[in-house]
């Protein structure tokens, strides 16, 4: 803690001969630093980042009390990790990252989506975490598997030697034929989000049921790349295009029997599912087959010291609402992120660290390429350092991995304790897009994946 009330006056001092211009920008810039802290650290201290984010510009000198800072990060959550702390120590390789996920808060998220009591059918969107254990797990708890490529669907049933095609949802979005052909043939649910299908490939739909998916053309989600609804979406029908759909339907002799919508992810408003089913209702209207609202995924998950994620009551009392105003369907649902993102931690070493007049720098062996969320939508993970998760921050550091981009940052501006080369450092809520979407980007492998 006095390296980083040092480091705040330094600042402050050298600066002191600048221009008006300079130590106005500092000053927002130890303002914004101070908010930081404040979010991450105990309730005193973030009193204490409120009134020095409200002092005046120019000549206040900030001084932070020692005793502000006597205790550790804040996060008041029973996180698992924090439990398992010793196996995860003992668990991380000493020259590689590794994700670890928990299977109880696989199977606990999972149990409470399967049981939602106006929920009809759950299903686990498998894009986030296609882990066999992970996949047994959620369907042991009761959901489907909803599957975006026949590869997905291939990797289920490895998983799950007797799976039941019934708990297979096939959810493409502009695929070759063959994968339509295979995953009828297969006798799984399948998604259509297109006309081309039925225009081009009429054959295949034969004496099949079919979903459609809709654009309700209101984008939603955390960031612009995963909203999937509005005008230039690629996803889903517009609603104008369902006259075709019935009549391209009627003549492939296929029946249209549910309706869905996916409109992005990370989606923390509980309300926004009852508005998706009341969207989808109303289309119903119109057809007479309809039978199953299928009303995506999306479900926001909490950060420790970031916005709070879905809570399962409040969804349910969406639900509730929509069952009793159109008690003919049966709601469906499909989150991927919420089963799997607090299960999951990635785990990574210290390699450098670096210090600059302007930033501390701590490097670790895990890059974008193990875990792209920060680079890719600049998502927020907490990270902590868990061989010193009870010393008190001292610095406040970026923790940047080994990839050659500037974008190869998991953190910035987090406070961290005294830090050194080989100390375990912990990335939160790594359990949903991070290995999935790993890469070999200079030919550094992702890491890897263990369960506990
Ligand atoms: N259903 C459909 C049709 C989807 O496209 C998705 C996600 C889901 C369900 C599950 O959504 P979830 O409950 O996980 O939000 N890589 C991004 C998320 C991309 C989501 C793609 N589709 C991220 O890391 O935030």
């Amino acid at each position: 803690m006095e390296n980083a009330h040092n480091w705040i006056v330094l600042k402050f001092g050298e600066t002191s001969e600048k221009s008006l211009q300079d130590w106005c920008a500092l000053s927002k810039r130890i303002k914004h630093l101070l908010s930081r802290i404040g979010s991450m650290l105990k309730g005193n201290w973030r009193t204490l980042a409120r009134q020095q984010a409200n002092a005046s510009d120019a000549g206040d000198r900030i001084t932070l009390d020692q005793n502000d800072a006597s205790s550790g990060p804040l996060d008041p959550r029973p996180l698992w990790w924090r439990r398992r702390r010793d196996d995860l120590l003992a668990l991380c390789p000493p020259d590689r990252p590794l994700y670890v996920y928990d299977l109880e808060t696989v199977s606990a998220r999972a149990t409470t989506i399967a049981n939602l009591p106006h929920l009809d059918r759950g299903w686990y969107a498998m894009k986030a975490n296609g882990h066999p254990d992970v996949l047994r797990t959620a369907y042991a708890a009761g959901l489907g598997l909803e599957c975006v490529s026949i590869a997905e669907v291939h990797a289920a049933r490895e998983a799950i030697p007797d799976l039941d095609m019934d708990r297979i949802l096939f959810t493409p979005n502009f695929t070759a034929r063959a994968e339509y052909a295979e995953a009828l043939a297969l006798g799984v649910h399948l998604t259509l989000d297109g006309l081309y299908p039925l225009q081009a490939w009429p054959e295949l739909f034969d004496e099949h049921d079919i979903i459609l998916r809709v654009n309700p053309q209101t984008p939603e989600g955390h960031h612009r790349h995963v909203q999937t609804a509005g005008p230039d979406c690629k996803f889903g029908l517009h609603a104008g295009d369902l006259v075709e759909a019935q009549s391209l339907a009627g003549a492939a002799h296929c029946r249209i029997v549910g309706l869905h919508v996916h409109a992005g992810s990370g989606i923390n408003d509980p309300q926004h599912w009852g508005r998706v089913g009341r969207f989808l209702a109303e289309i119903a209207r119109q057809m007479p087959d309809i039978r199953i609202l299928d009303l995506g995924g999306g479900l926001g998950v909490d950060n420790a010291t970031g916005p709070q994620g879905i809570n399962a009551r409040a969804l349910d009392a969406e639900l509730a609402t929509l069952k009793s105003a159109y008690p003919d369907y049966a709601l469906w649902m499909e989150p991927g992120r919420f089963i799997v993102a607090e299960a999951g931690v990635l785990l990574a070493r210290v390699t450098q660290l670096k210090r600059t007049p302007d930033a501390w720098f701590i490097g670790i062996n895990a890059g974008m390429n193990s875990l792209i969320r920060p680079a890719l939508y600049g998502a927020h993970h907490d990270i902590v350092n868990l061989t010193r998760l009870h010393d008190t921050p001292d610095h406040i550091a970026e923790i940047v991995g080994p990839i050659c981009e500037t974008a190869d940052r998991f953190g910035a501006q987090r406070p961290m304790p005294p830090t050194r080369e080989g100390d375990v450092i912990l990335v939160d809520n790594g359990g949903a897009y991070g290995r999935v979407m790993g890469s070999h980007y200079n030919m550094r492998p992702p890491a890897e994946e263990s369960v506990i």
